[in-house]
């Protein structure tokens, strides 16, 4: 039987170039093997811990994320694409979860203790987030979880989790594996990583002449200041991107650390804004095509759920006998 995967990210607005190379690119490759039966959700509950008071555009931040997911290549036809949300049995699973892991599993997450002492993020969904987490991951009996390295505690918990859970109740879940993705790390315009709370992200779905505005306002070599100047390639957030998305980045190293006259940083952001435009002009095109007909990318959105919804009851089918509760 094909291996399992989960995925999932939470809807916080349109995706950037970031996001796009550290996680979805890879799941459209991961995809195109044919090896694994692909499950990506839209965390939903998980983007809650930190706006709960603010749902006012929740909605539209997810049918945004619904169309990023697919205008980048994940096929509903071979996909599973759905909304946390819509499968109340991530509830009940992180609910029964809750109730055999420790306090001191959750307290020592780096997320919670970095968020909670620098965000006065206290509230208990958010201490909760990774045990959410696991429960999203478990209830398809995921194998593999491709993820960043960032998240590598939270998958950790999940496995613990996992034990915890065939130890007191006999074998049900199996134990998942992060699948590392293997990435640049993305430059945002002002030199430090790509990030939406840094401001200094190009989204995906940016209109062409916002791509080119963003990139010709960008922080190059500091050393770089006239035309003439030598610059350094290696220290340049410009030429970081230029690796990524032009394939023909080495021909403008030399004449750059050269200084010469017929090249310089404007010319270089417009050749970048250029590839940039045009690496991600059928993606515009399907993004928009997707946004603008909701109904359509609903029904998307719900025959996902509907096949998630299949796979997770049946998994709580088997909790729920293994823990010997009432109904089962
Ligand atoms: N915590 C993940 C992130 O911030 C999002 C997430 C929630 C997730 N549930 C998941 C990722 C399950 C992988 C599997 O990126």
């Amino acid at each position: 039987m094909a291996k399992v995967l989960l995925s999932g990210m939470q809807p916080t607005g349109k995706l950037h170039l970031g996001n796009f190379e550290g996680a979805l690119k890879n799941w459209v490759e991961l995809q195109e093997t044919g090896k694994y039966d692909m499950y990506c959700c839209i965390v939903d509950w998980h983007s809650l811990t930190v706006d709960a008071e603010d749902t006012s555009n929740l909605v539209d931040r997810i049918y945004d994320l619904a169309a990023d997911y697919i205008a980048s290549g994940l096929d509903p036809g071979r996909t599973t694409i759905f909304v946390q949300s819509a499968v109340k049995q991530h509830a009940e699973l992180h609910l029964l979860l809750s109730m055999i892991t420790p306090l001191g599993w959750l307290q020592r997450v780096p997320s919670y203790k970095e968020k909670s002492d620098t965000l006065n993020l206290d509230n208990y969904g958010f201490l909760g987030y990774p045990l959410l987490q696991a429960a999203d991951i478990l209830i398809y009996l995921a194998d593999v979880v491709p993820v960043g390295k960032d998240q590598a505690p939270h998958i950790e918990l999940t496995r613990e989790i996992a034990r915890r859970f065939n130890f007191l109740y006999g074998e049900t879940f199996p134990e998942p594996k992060a699948l590392f993705t293997k990435f640049a790390i993305v430059p945002g315009t002002d030199g430090r990583k790509m990030s939406k709370s840094y401001g200094n992200d190009i989204c995906m779905g940016d209109e062409p002449d916002e791509i080119r505005k963003k990139i010709s306002g960008m922080f190059t070599d500091p050393e770089k200041i006239y035309k003439g100047d030598p610059g350094h390639p290696d220290k340049c957030a410009v030429y970081m991107l230029q690796q990524i998305y032009n394939a023909e980045y080495k021909e403008i190293c030399e004449p750059c650390k050269k200084g010469q006259s017929d090249w310089g940083c404007v010319k270089c952001k417009n050749l970048l804004a250029d590839m940039i435009i045009d690496y991600f002009a059928d993606f515009r095109n399907k993004r928009k095509e997707l946004l603008s007909d909701k109904s359509g990318l609903d029904g998307i959105l719900r025959r996902g759920a509907d096949k998630a919804r299949q796979k997770a009851e049946e998994t709580m089918e088997r909790v729920r006998k293994a823990m010997k509760l009432y109904l089962s």
